[in-house]
């Protein structure tokens, strides 16, 4: 009996893990313009590890640096502040999205060099920083 009792609790817990990631709230087209962004960065993302994969490093720094790096900063600067996603997360949160674009620079000026190894070297500092901010905050 004790034991059917013990099963029926853990039959009420919800199936899942609870979500301990900060909450960050957002409008819902400051998301829309977040989720575009990170469809983007993915198949940018795709397309540095296809470059390289093919010994194309310079072409893979140009990508990194156009679309994930400091060139790709500021581009929500013009919509309406309910469509800008960067100011209205918490600071920290924010910084971790400045800290993304400044390391996908790093690896785009190692790139620009031809230095495969050095370059390679430097891509998990980038993908961390997707990692770290999707382990610390979610949206919805
Ligand atoms: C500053 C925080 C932050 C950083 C850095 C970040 N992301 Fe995201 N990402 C988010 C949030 C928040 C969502 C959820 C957006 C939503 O749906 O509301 C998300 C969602 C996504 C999605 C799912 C989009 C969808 O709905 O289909 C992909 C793919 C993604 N991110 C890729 C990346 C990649 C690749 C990087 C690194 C180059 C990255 N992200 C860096 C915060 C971040």
């Amino acid at each position: 009996m004790k034991k059917l009792l013990l099963i029926l609790a853990f039959l009420a817990l919800p199936a899942t893990a609870e979500d301990t990631r900060q909450f960050a709230q957002l409008t819902p087209q400051a998301q829309e313009t977040l989720r575009q962004e990170m469809l983007d960065n993915l198949l940018a993302l795709n397309e540095i590890l296809t470059l390289m994969a093919a010994n194309q490093v310079r072409e893979a720094g140009q990508v990194a640096e156009a679309r994930l790096g400091r060139g790709a900063m500021g581009k929500n600067a013009r919509l309406p502040f309910e469509a800008r996603p960067g100011p209205q997360m918490p600071p920290e949160m924010h910084n971790l999205g400045r800290n993304s674009h400044f390391a996908a620079s790093d690896f785009a000026r190692a790139a620009a060099s031809g230095d495969r190894d050095q370059a390679m070297a430097l891509l998990p500092a980038l993908t961390g920083t997707c990692v770290t901010c999707h382990a610390s905050y979610r949206t919805r």
